[in-house]
């Protein structure tokens, strides 16, 4: 062998004398069962695949910074915001949220905005969305919410009646699903979309004081959308074009940007807005609580292998830093113990040292041991607390100002309540917004969508439906039961009973 060339070996390290032709008994005869080599390969490859997320499985990421470019050190201690122009590592994922890791990701669906800080007192994840609410508003739907959006279990298709089902009973849905109906639902890849924290999280400031805070990119890429013919064309020419695009256009040093941006509300004005602040269904309107620019987010780099970084990468809400807090939205609550739950059985119980997951600063704890322990296991140091070895403490600057959550009583409150069942005024809004360009988009989306409603309880779903269009908008409406070329007498009479 030429000595400059490297060796063939196994994953042990020992040498291969032969690649390509199993050991057999002459030529023609069986595999001997000594050919550990074949073993090793064939065994190997059986487990190349990782269960996919149950959600968001087909996505695509790459590493980039975040810049400082204003102060927003009054509503925060994070350090990550601590000087103008400090720069920290990022990783970011893109996804569709519906479909199977092999699916096209110019699907109608929201697209995932998750973002990875590593930030030197720990990783921050943002696992955001390009929408700023969300279909449902406790975390408790969220299983039966995903399987309408998932295949049905006796067509093994996927089903629009079970969507317009669970949409038609859950008329918090709406907002979400105007937005998911409009062109903003088929975004042209990954560059050209806005992103959103989309919960109210707080921040948390050198005095100790909290403020409740939304998150914002905005893409200066420009908005850009697939229509939906487009997207469906799209899907079929190319099913991994926003990953190709993603790609090729950081390697070309067409780096992608985002300006990060917040909407800032005090714990007073919390008390008495209109909005239930903590609500995932509902905006905070920019007339009440303008954009704060914050940073610049640039993607500059393309992971050398996709499974290695991509796919084992893993975001969880409960990952924030000191100066970033949570908030008592319902959905996030419910998140912060999803996540890293989901993880542990996707990637194994050690999937923080994966080297994209894994925080470049310290990482001091008693955590040992484990299946996939990698990292030397903190080696000879104490794996108890207290003791009389080490110098590690908790440190109690870091501790949040304490919650004054107004009630003591614990209950299961419906979260429909008076006061909280106004899912119609927002949605209507940003409608009566659009132009009339998007409006006629809006409706062939949702018309071509509510089409696909059959089987035995397709009039009630759609009248269902169609009952909380007209009360976001009486235009909107009409023209979809128009589009659905519905008998409007009967319709009206099946919504007055159902109203
Ligand atoms: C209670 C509600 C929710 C639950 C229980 C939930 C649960 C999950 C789970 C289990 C995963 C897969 C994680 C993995 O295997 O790596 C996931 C992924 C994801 N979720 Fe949620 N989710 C919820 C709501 C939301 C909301 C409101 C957003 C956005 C605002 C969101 C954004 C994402 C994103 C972006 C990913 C993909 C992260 C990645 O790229 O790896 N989810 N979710």
């Amino acid at each position: 062998m030429e000595t400059n060339k490297k060796k063939l070996t196994t994953a042990s390290g020992i040498p291969y004398a032969e690649n390509e032709n199993s050991m057999t008994v002459g030529p023609r005869g069986p595999i001997l069962l000594q050919d550990f080599i074949l073993h090793e390969k064939m065994a190997h490859f059986n487990r190349e695949r990782i269960p996919e997320r149950v959600v968001h499985a087909k996505g695509s990421g790459a590493y980039g910074t975040f810049t400082v470019t204003h102060d927003i050190s009054k509503y925060t201690r994070a350090r990550l915001f601590n000087t103008i122009g400090k720069e920290t590592k990022i990783f970011m994922r893109f996804s569709t949220v519906g479909g199977e890791k092999g699916s096209a990701d110019t699907e109608r669906d929201p697209r995932g905005f998750a973002m990875k800080f590593y930030t030197e007192e720990g990783n921050w994840d943002l696992v955001g969305n390009n929408t700023p609410v969300f279909f449902i508003k406790d975390p408790k739907k969220f299983g039966d919410f995903i399987h309408t959006q998932k295949r049905d279990p006796y067509t093994n298709c996927k089903s629009p009646t079970m969507m317009w089902d669970f949409w038609s009973l859950n008329p918090e849905s709406l907002h979400q699903v105007t937005i998911l109906m409009s062109d903003r639902g088929t975004p042209y890849g990954y560059r050209h979309m806005d992103g959103f924290g989309s919960h109210t999280f707080s921040m948390i400031n050198a005095n100790n004081e909290r403020h409740w805070v939304k998150f914002h990119f905005k893409t200066e890429q420009g908005i850009k959308n697939f229509t939906n013919d487009d997207a469906v064309e799209m899907k079929g020419k190319n099913p991994d074009f926003a990953q190709h695009d993603l790609l090729t256009h950081i390697d070309n040093g067409d780096f992608p940007k985002w300006k990060m941006k917040i909407q800032v509300m005090t714990e007073e004005q919390a008390k008495t807005y209109r909005w239930n602040p903590f609500d995932l269904t509902k905006v905070w309107p920019h007339a009440d609580f303008p954009l704060i620019d914050v940073g610049v987010m640039e993607l500059n780099k393309n992971p050398d292998n996709y499974f290695a970084h991509v796919e084992q990468s893993a975001f969880a809400p409960a990952h924030v830093v000191d100066g970033v807090g949570y908030s008592p939205d319902k959905m996030l609550q419910g998140r912060l113990l999803s996540y890293p739950d989901a993880h542990r059985h996707r990637l194994g119980g050690n999937y923080e040292q994966i080297p994209v997951n894994r925080c470049p600063f310290a990482v001091n704890n008693y955590e040992r041991d484990g299946k996939m322990r990698v990292d030397g296991n903190q080696g000879s140091a104490p794996n108890y607390f207290p003791n009389s070895f080490d110098d590690i403490v908790a440190d109690e600057s870091y501790k949040e100002p304490a919650w004054d959550l107004g009630t003591g009583v614990a209950d299961w409150y419906d979260r429909n309540a008076e006061g909280e069942n106004d899912h119609y005024t927002q949605p209507g809004d940003l409608y009566r917004l659009m132009d009339d360009h998007a409006k006629h988009d809006l409706v062939a989306n949702i018309v071509g969508s509510m089409s696909g409603i059959e089987g035995p309880k397709k009039d009630i779903i759609v009248n269902r439906q169609l009952c909380h269009w007209f009360r976001a908008d009486i235009g909107l409406g009409m023209a979809i039961a128009k589009g659905l070329q519905l008998d409007m007498d009967a319709a009206m009479s099946s919504m007055a009973a159902h109203a």
